[in-house]
């Protein structure tokens, strides 16, 4: 083939093109990076509290299930905070003189809850249900991102509308099982962490939870992802709509 253009007009088409294609994506970028920076949001940002608890150390490190701290959070709509008499059950004993743990001491004595700081939260309008998530087997992880990682907890999603849609309008990627157990979805969802702590083998799709991404499902499984749709009786034709999550 001829050759038409010179070295320099292909120059200049590869910066027009590449300006043509930046410019508008930069600008939709810095639209967005506005209202979701994570400064705006504290997405992985440990957010300062009363006392250093580290999720690392106790639910991975000591093996306690999340259920001995967030007891609710099977049966009902909130996870819940421990209350201190929790914490006592083993700072009566342990590390009674620590600096990091003056807090707990000090809500002991004065008999006044520690006032955590909210690390999430949607608004007001916003109906959210721990309780049916946990029993489809929705991982902690995929929405609170790397738990198991956290010394001092932070913020893993910003929960906005369009990412609790995009699993509800296709909630096919997000089912998963491990092939090897037996156990219900709702105990798959505490076996990553047992098995974080006994330092078992972790499948692929629990290898990415534990990292703190979501537990999408390989695109060549997501018949898989059906099947446990039905299994799980998970109610599809309803999860988009407006009043599931706003009445
Ligand atoms: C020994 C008690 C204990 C255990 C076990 C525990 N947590 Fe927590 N969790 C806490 C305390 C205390 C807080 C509040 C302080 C903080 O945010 O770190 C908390 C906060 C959280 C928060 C943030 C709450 C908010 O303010 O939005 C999440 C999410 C969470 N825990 C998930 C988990 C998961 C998942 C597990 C199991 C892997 C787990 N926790 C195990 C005590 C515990
Ligand atoms: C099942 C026992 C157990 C429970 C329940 C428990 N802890 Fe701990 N915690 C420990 C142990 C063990 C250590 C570790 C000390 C070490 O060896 O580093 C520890 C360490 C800590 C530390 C760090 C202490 C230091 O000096 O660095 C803090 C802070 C702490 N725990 C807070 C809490 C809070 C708050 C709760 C209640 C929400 C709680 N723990 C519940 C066993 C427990
Ligand atoms: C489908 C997403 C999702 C899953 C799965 C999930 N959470 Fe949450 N979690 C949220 C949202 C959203 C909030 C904020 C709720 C609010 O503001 O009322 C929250 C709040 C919390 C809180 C703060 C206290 C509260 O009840 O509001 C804790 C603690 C917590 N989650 C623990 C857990 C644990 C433990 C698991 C797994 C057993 C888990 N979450 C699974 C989305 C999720
Ligand atoms: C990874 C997947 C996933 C994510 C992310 C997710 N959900 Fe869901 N949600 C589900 C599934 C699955 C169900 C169960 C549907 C069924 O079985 O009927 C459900 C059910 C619900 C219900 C119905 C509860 C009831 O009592 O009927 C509400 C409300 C809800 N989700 C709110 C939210 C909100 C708000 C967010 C974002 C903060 C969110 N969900 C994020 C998968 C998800
Ligand atoms: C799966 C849960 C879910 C469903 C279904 C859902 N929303 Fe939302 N919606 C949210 C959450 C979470 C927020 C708060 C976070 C945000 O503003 O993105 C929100 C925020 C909003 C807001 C406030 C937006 C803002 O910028 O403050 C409006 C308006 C809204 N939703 C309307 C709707 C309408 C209309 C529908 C039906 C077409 C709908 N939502 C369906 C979860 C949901």
């Amino acid at each position: 083939m001829p050759q038409i253009f010179g070295p320099a007009v292909n120059t200049i088409a590869t910066v027009s093109l590449f300006a043509g294609a930046v410019v508008p994506f930069a600008l939709l970028l810095t639209g967005s990076a506005l209202t979701s920076s994570p400064y705006n949001t504290k997405v992985t940002v440990p957010l300062d509290q009363p006392a250093p608890f580290s999720h690392r150390h106790h639910a991975v490190e000591l093996g306690i299930d999340c259920r001995f701290c967030h007891v609710s959070v099977e049966e009902s709509a909130q996870a819940g905070v421990p209350s201190t008499d929790v914490c006592m059950t083993c700072h009566s004993q342990i590390w009674t003189n620590s600096p990091n743990l003056e807090a707990v001491r000090k809500s002991l004595e004065t008999a006044t809850p520690i006032e955590w700081n909210k690390v999430n939260a949607v608004p007001d309008f916003v109906y959210f249900n721990h309780s049916i998530h946990v029993a489809r087997g929705i991982s902690c992880n995929n929405c609170h991102g790397a738990v198991n990682d956290m010394h001092i907890t932070w913020k893993g999603n910003a929960f906005r509308m369009a990412w609790c849609l995009t699993c509800h309008e296709n909630p096919q990627n997000y089912m998963y099982a491990d092939p090897g157990s037996n156990l219900s979805p709702r105990e798959q969802v505490f076996a990553l962490y047992k098995k974080l702590a006994a330092g078992d083998k972790l499948t692929q799709v629990e290898r990415q939870l534990a990292d703190g991404l979501e537990q999408v499902m390989p695109a060549d499984k997501v018949h898989e992802g059906y099947k446990l749709m039905n299994e799980r009786g998970v109610n599809v034709s309803q999860l988009k709509d407006c009043y599931v999550c706003h009445h």
